[in-house]
């Protein structure tokens, strides 16, 4: 997939919206529906990324939020069938680059302990593992707290 991060801004087309939601409910095991990417995509202290293919098709999705001055990743994520393609760390440098440029005082994470090739992105990225939240998801797995700081 030839592909371009881009931000989605409020408001987001038809299409786009069809796109995403489709997306999020084929990738996640808990997709948390337009109530949530809605929201993301009219944030501005956050920001929502995809990944636009030269079909103007979506293949992944990313977003961060500041809190209190401190960037937080919340999802990035890149369909099945592009992955290992070097999306990933195109999305993920994207929320770097806008949480740079908002100021932020450093980037954090949490990341499922048995999550490697999360892991493996974002220490790619420049995140160093901070601490462990205990059972931190709903299924009893441990998070990985991860940061990375203002770039
Ligand atoms: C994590 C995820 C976003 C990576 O996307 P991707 O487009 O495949 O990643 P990239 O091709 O950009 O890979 C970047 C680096 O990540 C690491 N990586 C990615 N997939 C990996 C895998 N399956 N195993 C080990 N390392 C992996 C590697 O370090 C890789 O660099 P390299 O290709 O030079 O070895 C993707 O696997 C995904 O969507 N997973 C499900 C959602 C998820 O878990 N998101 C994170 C939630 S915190």
């Amino acid at each position: 997939m030839s592909a371009t991060v881009e931000r989605l801004r409020a408001p987001v087309a038809d299409g786009d919206r069809a796109a995403l939601l489709a997306l999020e409910t084929a990738v996640e095991a808990r997709p948390l529906g337009w109530a949530a990417l809605g929201a993301e995509a009219g944030w501005d202290d956050g920001c929502l990324l995809v990944l636009r293919g030269a079909d103007g098709g979506l293949g992944g999705f990313a977003s961060a939020r500041l809190l209190a001055g401190t960037a937080h990743v919340l999802r990035c994520t890149v369909a099945p069938e592009h992955r290992r393609r070097g999306h990933g760390r195109a999305l993920l440098a994207g929320l770097l680059a806008w949480a740079d440029a908002a100021g932020a005082d450093a980037v954090t994470l949490e990341v499922r302990t048995g999550n490697a090739a999360a892991r493996a992105l974002y220490a790619g990225a420049g995140f160093a593992e901070v601490g462990r939240r205990r059972r931190y998801y709903a299924d009893g797995e441990d998070a990985v707290l991860m940061t990375r700081p203002a770039g």
